[in-house]
């Protein structure tokens, strides 16, 4: 399975929605291919999540994996998602994004989201995630829609580079954790 070029912001793509997949079409060896190569870019490129605008595709699908987070979470793969927030404050943490490469920001994020989707057998998820895989399904979620972290920032002094965000800030801050 090949490893796919990640598109950059200034990507049109990176800007478009993505359209559903048919539930006929999730079988088929193009999305089933699609969903390899998103699992085998995101590795490559050592990021938490990938959704396929990123490699190009305007179609909603994306994986994510944090397998060294605590707690672990493990690699699902999600199509035609739709994303209800739980209540509570919005919670702030670092976010970087593969498309986005070397910057980080403060972002803020719903703790709890409610996921409904299909998965890559076409079975239906329905699930709830906190924390930081509330937090990836989020990120993730927004590329599917044209969005990225910087547009989510409430406040741009935060933006870092990633060397300078080590130096000066990573130590500090309560999470080192980052959503690609
Ligand atoms: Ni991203």
């Amino acid at each position: 399975m090949p490893v796919r070029e990640i598109v950059r912001l200034g990507h049109p793509a990176l800007r478009e929605a993505a359209r559903p997949v048919a539930a006929e079409e999730i079988s088929g060896e193009a999305i089933q291919g699609l969903i390899d190569d998103l699992i085998d870019t995101m590795r490559a490129g050592g990021g938490v999540g990938l959704a396929a605008p990123q490699i190009g595709v305007g179609q909603q699908v994306f994986v994510y994996a944090a397998p060294e987070s605590e707690p672990e979470i493990p690699l699902r793969v999600i199509v035609n998602p739709l994303l209800e927030p739980g209540g509570g404050e919005l919670v702030y943490e670092w976010e970087g994004c593969l498309s986005i490469p070397d910057l980080r920001g403060l972002v803020p994020r719903h703790q709890e989201v409610r996921v409904r989707a299909t998965g890559r057998d076409g079975e239906a998820l329905e699930f709830d995630a906190r924390g930081f895989e509330a937090r990836i399904l989020q990120h993730e979620f927004d590329h599917l829609n044209g969005v990225v972290f910087l547009d989510r920032m409430r406040d741009l002094k935060s933006l870092a580079f990633e060397a300078e965000w080590e130096r000066f800030l990573g130590t500090a801050s309560r999470s080192a954790r980052a959503v690609e």
